[in-house]
């Protein structure tokens, strides 16, 4: 039976020790404090938002939450985007994705300040994780490197499979299993025979969004099998990309859904938006 790759107690123990740093900088009058917009009312895209006010609470950030109509405007937002960015007490901004149809998402992302950009979306941020630069790290693609090295899985020389070519998680992934040394493989929906690319891989990342997709006999004994879907199965519960009961029979190392990525996602964040403060303080 495979070891579960606990994102829920990592995660805690990266966000006690957030705040205890947040305590200080609080003290020194620099609380780090991270503006989520969320436009319009798509209900998922609401408990991330309520998660995220509750991570901020854990970790001693104040949080600013702007609830928008989904007619909002695209003027109005970039104009709420630009406050945020010239306001000297929000060092992380987040734009809750996917926006109401009619917004252009891009230039949305395009006007978040880069040093406030703690979902490290924007384009010079992207350009710096492909040059392996310092800056902030995407949130879920960090999030399983900091799983995968809690547990002393080092991808080094090792057959990497990133199912999903998103840019929040399955372009970024890559980048990042290929700085630590693995042999980075990126498969998607055109890819033939999916089957037998999972096979050779030793550590299997799941990006894709479609339940239960990867089968016990598509994962190699002994593999790595990182999960980051989250999907509703036929009965309605919520179930990742990885037929779970199945592949930890076969996998050595497997994450959970959910406690397996999600959390570390969100600790991610909050760990950026210490960055950012950390940074806004030293720039003073
Ligand atoms: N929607 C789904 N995932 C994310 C994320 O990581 N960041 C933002 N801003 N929106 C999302």
């Amino acid at each position: 039976m495979a070891i579960l790759l606990d994102g829920k107690k990592l995660a805690q123990k990266l966000k006690s020790e957030i705040l205890e740093k947040s305590v200080v900088m609080k003290s020194a009058g620099n609380t780090p404090a991270l503006a989520v917009i969320l436009c319009g009312d798509d209900p998922a895209s609401a408990v991330y938002v309520r998660n995220k006010r509750k991570d901020c609470e854990e970790c001693g950030f104040d949080s600013l939450e702007y609830k928008l109509p989904a007619d909002y405007g695209e003027e109005k937002l970039l104009a709420l985007v630009e406050s945020l960015n010239q306001d000297p007490k929000v060092h992380g901004i987040l734009v809750q994705l996917p926006l109401p149809r009619g917004y252009d998402e891009t230039r949305i992302i395009h006007a978040i300040s880069p040093a406030k950009d703690v979902d490290a979306f924007h384009p010079f941020n992207v350009g710096k994780i492909m040059i392996g630069e310092p800056g902030f790290l995407p949130c879920t693609p960090a999030g399983v490197m900091l799983l995968l090295e809690e547990y002393g899985i080092d991808p080094a020389g090792k057959e990497c499979l990133v199912i999903g070519r998103s840019n929040i998680v399955g372009k970024p992934m890559a980048m990042l299993l290929l700085r630590k040394n693995g042999t980075v493989t990126i498969a998607h929906s055109k890819t033939m025979d999916l089957a037998s690319k999972c096979r050779e891989a030793d550590i299997l990342i799941a990006a894709v969004g479609k339940a239960k997709l990867i089968k016990a006999d598509m994962i190699k004994p002994g593999a790595v099998v990182i999960d980051v879907g989250m999907n509703r199965d036929e009965n309605g519960k919520l179930c990742g990309d990885v037929d779970f009961a199945e592949c930890e029979k076969v996998a050595s190392y497997i994450t959970p859904v959910p406690g397996g990525v999600g959390p570390m996602t969100r600790a991610v964040l909050m760990k950026n938006t210490l960055q950012a403060a950390e940074e806004s303080q030293r720039n003073l």
